[in-house]
């Protein structure tokens, strides 16, 4: 639209005499918020914004692929660091929901800090703070979020003493995914459903192990790949498996089975202050958890979450 057409031109000027020939750093999460920040200060700057893609280990499947794909064709300067292992072993035998929040939120700063680091000087940090973020005291934001947290929590990290560029900070979502189109980023991105920071971590209910977060990638890729086919995904607000940490009994072929279990969570919200969970047709959840049994080793059970928000929460951790 005309409004967001000028909305890029102003927010391009603005940014250029603010930042001028300096050097901008920005956590790129393949998130709509980020991506959006990213792209835009890229039209004002080009080259003298970095952004740094951290592979937390806690992405779905073909996740971190899809995203790089798009941003190396964009021709932004995106350093993809594989920080799996070192989150996956500070995770082992955690299973306390905050514990896992924390530790991620540490291991992510100590990562981007290492690679700020090594850009030398650089003298601001981009966000993709949108306006609802600005007048909630307390919100959920993938890294940049993670940052304000740790900030709260106690020890300055190096890169809070960056200048913030916050140019969304105006903005509502539905105006960043006009933005985004504007910018040419693909239908694909513009429209993902939010992902939280901690990723799979806190769907993989309990213990995180490597084996724990394949099965809930499959699971998940195929709840994914049927609300798309159907449609369904973009009338909902978020849609996502969840791996339980109990086993049930089940029959295959002659054989008693003793598998996991996975929740679907698809839910129906504006901001996720509230939520409710989403009337899908049964023959598409039938074609999940049909899907999801079949293809899934390990996975003999599918539950459909029916809570809504108050008083559950969207995410089961
Ligand atoms: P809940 O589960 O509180 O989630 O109803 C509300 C929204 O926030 C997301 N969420 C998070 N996002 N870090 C994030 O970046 C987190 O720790 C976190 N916890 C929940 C959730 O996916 C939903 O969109």
């Amino acid at each position: 639209s005309w409004d967001m057409a000028s909305f890029v031109e102003t927010a391009v000027a603005d940014i250029r005499r603010r930042v001028g020939g300096e050097r901008v750093i920005c956590a790129l999460s393949g998130g709509v918020d980020s991506s959006v920040a990213a792209l835009l200060i890229h039209r004002a700057i080009g080259r003298n914004l970095t952004c740094i893609f951290v592979n937390n280990g806690l992405l779905r499947k073909n996740e971190a692929e899809t995203v790089l794909a798009f941003f190396e064709q964009s021709e932004l300067d995106v350093r993809y660091v594989d920080a799996s292992a070192r989150f996956l072993e500070r995770l082992s035998g955690v299973d306390d929901p905050e514990k896992k929040r924390k530790i991620i939120g540490t291991e992510f700063i100590r990562v981007f800090e290492e690679e700020a680091r090594r850009l030398g000087d650089v003298r601001f940090l981009a966000q993709g703070t949108l306006y609802p973020d600005v007048i909630e005291s307390v919100s959920f934001k993938g890294p940049s979020a993670t940052i304000k947290s740790h900030h709260n929590v106690g020890g300055l990290p190096e890169v809070m003493r960056l200048e913030l560029v916050e140019p969304l900070r105006e903005l509502f979502k539905d105006e960043v995914r006009e933005v985004g189109a504007q910018l040419g980023m693909p239908e694909e991105l513009i429209h993902r459903h939010p992902f939280p920071g901690p990723g799979l971590a806190i769907r993989v209910l309990g213990a995180v192990t490597p084996e724990r977060l394949a099965v809930l990638r499959e699971a998940d890729a195929i709840v994914l790949e049927e609300m798309k086919a159907s449609g369904w995904y973009r009338r909902t607000w978020q849609a996502f498996a969840v791996l339980l940490p109990v086993r049930t009994v089940g029959v295959m072929g002659d054989e008693r089975t003793y598998d996991h279990v996975v929740a679907l969570r698809v839910v129906d919200s504006v901001d996720a202050m509230t939520a409710d969970w989403t009337r899908l047709p049964y023959d598409l959840l039938a074609r999940i958890s049909n899907r999801i049994i079949n293809e899934v080793r390990g996975v003999n059970r599918v539950c459909y979450d029916v809570s809504s928000k108050p008083p559950a929460t969207i995410e089961w951790e």
